[in-house]
């Protein structure tokens, strides 16, 4: 019997902003449009809704990135889902050697990006690139690090993303994933959920727009748990997987190691 039939429209918020619906054909096109849409204004949202938070997370991931590599040398590293570059400029900090690529497929995100930063002072070992997470325009086997940061939430296809990403990692590669997770402490749950369904929403449509705030709740609840995250992983051929709870578990820091067994496409 055919399921119920998704409209090829776009579906827009009252205000006519994107508000993607995973359930539609369009639902890649129409992330796309909602990042057009919110660039200019991302970051400081960002910022403002995680009560500064986010100026900890990126960093306390990158830590415990190198941590979990017994800080081994980076040589190359890819930040998937880049927007305007924050890990991706934390990455050419805590790993001065490596050479960065901060790809998206958001041209608006990637211009924030260039003018975001002090850009002058990686030189060209530090780039950007527009590219989709589902077909990375890189060879297999080419960075020892790929990490992306509150982007997972937004892909059509997410076991098919995570071969992706192992694809592009050496064999022992390290991949860090972060993303808003359900919390840990129960008391903490209620709250939580209060202020993604019905706090960000009003304040979203308040200061910026509709869509794009409404969409980030939906897009929470479509998400796997912690367990099935790490049982993706490890399908998708990683190995030595690691979730780490940040924030009372409000977000999470995912780790996992490209297993060398694994046959790259
Ligand atoms: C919530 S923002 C996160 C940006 C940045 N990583 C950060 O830490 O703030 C999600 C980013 O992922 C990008 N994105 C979403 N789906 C993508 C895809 N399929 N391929 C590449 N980029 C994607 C969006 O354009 C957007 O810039």
């Amino acid at each position: 019997m055919a399921g119920p039939r998704a409209s090829t429209a776009d579906r827009v918020a009252a205000d006519g902003s994107p508000y993607p619906d995973r359930a539609r054909p369009s639902f890649e096109h129409d992330v796309r449009a909602m990042f057009t849409h919110i660039a200019h204004r991302y970051d400081w949202f960002d910022h403002l809704v995680s009560f500064g938070q986010d100026f900890v997370w990126r960093p306390r991931a990158l830590w415990a990135l190198d941590r979990f590599r017994d800080h081994r040398p980076v040589h190359r590293v890819l930040d998937v889902g880049c927007g305007p570059g924050d890990l991706t400029v934390l990455a050419g900090r805590r790993f001065p050697s490596a050479s960065v690529v901060g790809a998206d497929f958001t041209a608006a995100m990637l211009a924030r990006a260039a003018t975001r930063h002090d850009l002058g002072r990686f030189g060209p070992r530090l780039r950007f690139a527009q590219a989709s997470a589902m077909h990375l325009p890189f060879r297999s086997a080419s960075f020892d690090v790929v990490m992306s940061a509150f982007v997972v939430r937004n892909l059509v296809d997410l076991g098919a993303a995570f071969r992706e990403l192992r694809r592009v990692l050496v064999p022992g590669g390290s991949l860090l994933t972060l993303e808003i997770t359900e919390p840990t402490s129960r008391i903490f749950r209620a709250t939580f959920h209060t202020y993604f369904d019905r706090v960000v929403p009003w304040l979203g449509a308040a200061v910026h727009s509709a869509g794009p705030y409404r969409y980030l709740p939906e897009s929470l609840r479509d998400l796997p748990g912690r367990a099935s995250m790490l049982a993706m992983l490890a399908d998708a051929g990683f190995s030595r997987t690691i979730a780490d709870p940040l924030s009372l578990g409000a977000v999470t820091s995912y780790l996992a190691e490209a297993a060398p067994s694994h046959a790259s496409p």
